[in-house]
């Protein structure tokens, strides 16, 4: 979702821009932008509708310049067009803004200040720059008429404002939208993530709500919104810049479902000791002990992984679980119990759904631990506890290696508070060695990569709609296979719980209609063979996944078997391969689906 990157200072600030937005191209958009100036030069502003290629060749040859602002804009109010493409200018030609988030009062504002200018766009974003310019004009500083907006405005936003007639400067401000500082040799910049300057410096500064930043190529001047000075030390930023490089392979999704099993070894070396024991910082799992249930509160794919999480701790922990939609979760409080804590699984960590709960149980003076991919982002700053998924950078919009890091890390830390209760389960469970098994297993399944893609070949490539159906886990895993095959093969896919098709949803099957079943609880596999059984009997085209414990000779696909609680880490694999294959044959790009952002940055 929208990426800002700015810079003051560099001697060439197009080119920081244009590869900082190439590297956040895999938030998702769908127009970008720079503004570029210098001492010597003329301010040149560039906008084009779709990928950042079309903005490159728009761009003068030779156009450097030392202060520049760049965006990539994924539409909230308005459509994709050159108009509503950041930066916006304000009617005197003197400032450009970009920003990150949504100005919920925008609207009233236009209404109150700026009856006496035309707007060009339907942006907030304008709202905010033509008010700037505004109060500029009445007499204010740059500085306190930004303070002034920030005042003003209710909602998000990441700003980066630049005043055509101070190329030394540029002004940040930050509220609930992610921005981060980086420090340069001669250079100071701006970026919605680190990953878009780490190839110039790994030096960074986290900046809070309702902040405000005076940047130049030299200082860093942050102060609150009541003015007062803020000094914060920079944090080394040390994921390497090739982590995030695509290397031999046509997409970021296919090496990152590659990447699974190295992705599950290299947890283990970083949670578990030579003895074979889960290490959890002590205090945490005391805070955890004291819980009498755990709300694990997450979206999407994350919210997924959730679910695979719950019987972990259950089962592993004896303590009760609640999964919920944050997007619910905040409005539609249910009754809590007593003690609750709260545990959410974001693999970039900013997502505004989640944040808005983090911020209502900060208030309940409730335990909070955030388990996210990105260490320095807003929600394992925020939380009580962070823990670190080890993923390496996730770059292609739809997530394969952060799930399995997810429900890997779910599975150590239940493991962990096991033993510090002092559970039969946990002490039984050698997790070491039932995760390298995992890690065995998905390999043998990434090896598998052809057969899966003649599968969809029979199954995927032209079908309009698509069942994954399981019990159990099998049910959850449904979920997630079926959000990735929607999101990157546009194919209408559902995740149902096999039982629950004879209830009204089965009257969709008709000849031809793919119906994968999952198969790998010994308790329910026989119930969800004949839920199978029921739609084939319909016309559908049934593809059984069954583990190899209870696999049958017809069988389509055979997964290894693992230890039950971490089935959902093997049965997802081909979930994810045929999701990319029927992208791929359906000519869609794989890592950049149409209206999907990375990181879901508003509410
Ligand atoms: C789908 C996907 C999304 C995210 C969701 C939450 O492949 O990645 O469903 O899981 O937007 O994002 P995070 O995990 O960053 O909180």
């Amino acid at each position: 979702m929208c990426g800002i990157v700015g810079v003051v200072g560099a001697e060439n600030a197009t080119e920081v821009l244009l590869s900082g937005l190439k590297k956040l191209e895999y938030r998702g958009y769908d127009s970008a932008g720079i503004y570029v100036n210098s001492k010597t030069g003329t301010p040149e502003l560039i906008k084009r509708v779709g990928r950042i290629k079309n903005l490159e060749a728009a761009i003068p040859a030779g156009l450097a310049g030392t202060q520049g602002i760049g965006h990539t804009r994924w539409a909230t109010n308005g459509v994709p067009s050159v108009a509503n493409a950041h930066p916006h200018i304000s009617n005197d030609g003197r400032f450009y803004l970009v920003h990150n988030g949504v100005l919920t009062n925008a609207k009233q504002l236009a209404a109150d200040y700026l009856a006496d200018v035309t707007l060009l766009s339907d942006t907030d974003t304008e709202v905010a720059v033509q008010l700037i310019a505004k109060f500029v004009r009445d007499g204010a500083s740059v500085k306190e008429a930004l303070r002034h907006v920030m005042q003003l405005v209710e909602g998000s936003y990441a700003f980066a404002l630049a005043d055509r007639d101070d190329v030394d400067t540029l002004y940040v401000a930050k509220n609930k939208s992610p921005l981060l500082i980086a420090k340069g040799d001669g250079f100071n910049a701006i970026a919605s993530d680190a990953l878009a300057l780490l190839d110039r410096t790994h030096d960074f500064i986290e900046l809070h709500d309702e902040e405000l930043v005076v940047l130049t190529k030299d200082s860093i001047h942050i102060e609150n919104l009541a003015g007062a000075v803020q000094e914060r030390a920079s944090y080394t930023v040390d994921v390497s810049e090739g982590d995030g490089d695509l290397g031999a392979y046509p997409f970021y999704m296919l090496k990152e479902i590659d990447e699974q099993p190295a992705v599950i070894r290299r947890l283990l070396s970083s949670y578990v000791d030579d003895q074979g024991q889960v290490q959890m910082p002590a205090d945490l799992l005391k805070t955890l002990d004291g819980a009498d249930r755990l709300y694990f509160v997450a979206a999407g794919t994350s919210y997924h992984a959730s679910l695979a999480a719950a019987p972990m701790f259950e089962q592993l922990a004896g303590v009760p679980v609640s999964v919920h939609f944050a997007s619910e979760f905040g409005y539609h409080m249910p009754l809590l119990s007593k003690k609750p804590m709260f545990i959410f699984l974001t693999q970039s960590g900013e997502t505004a759904d989640i944040r808005q709960v983090l911020v209502k149980v900060k208030t309940m003076h409730l335990p909070t631990l955030t388990i996210t991919n990105v260490p320095t982002s807003t929600l394992a700053r925020e939380a009580d506890y962070a823990l670190s998924l080890h993923a390496g950078p996730e770059i292609a919009v739809a997530s394969t290696k952060a799930y399995t890091a997810q429900v890997a890390t779910s599975a150590l830390l239940a493991k962990a508070l096991g033993m510090f209760k002092g559970t039969a389960a946990a002490k039984k469970l050698d997790i070491k060695h039932e995760l390298s098994i995992v890690a065995t297993a998905q390999q043998t399944l990434v090896d598998q990569k052809d057969m899966i893609h003649e599968l969809v070949g029979k199954m995927l490539k032209t079908t309009r709609n698509a069942f994954y159906i399981g019990r159990g886990g099998d049910y959850y895993v449904a979920l997630e296979a079926a959000l990735k095959l929607k999101e990157i093969s546009y194919i209408q896919a559902e995740g149902f719980a096999a039982g629950e098709l004879k209830h009204g949803t089965i009257a969709l099957i008709e000849e031809g209609t793919p119906v994968i079943a999952l198969i790998s609880d010994p308790v329910t596999a026989a119930h969800t063979r004949a839920n199978a059984g029921e739609t084939q009997a319909r016309g559908a085209n049934v593809l059984h996944i069954a583990t190899a414990d209870l696999a049958q000779p017809d069988d389509e696909l055979v997964v290894p078997s693992v230890n039950g609680l971490l089935t959902p880490l093997a049965l997802i694999v081909p979930g994810q391969l045929l999701a990319y294959y029927a992208s791929l044959d359906r000519g869609y790009d794989v890592d950049r689906p149409r209206n999907l952002a990375k990181s879901v940055t508003v509410e």
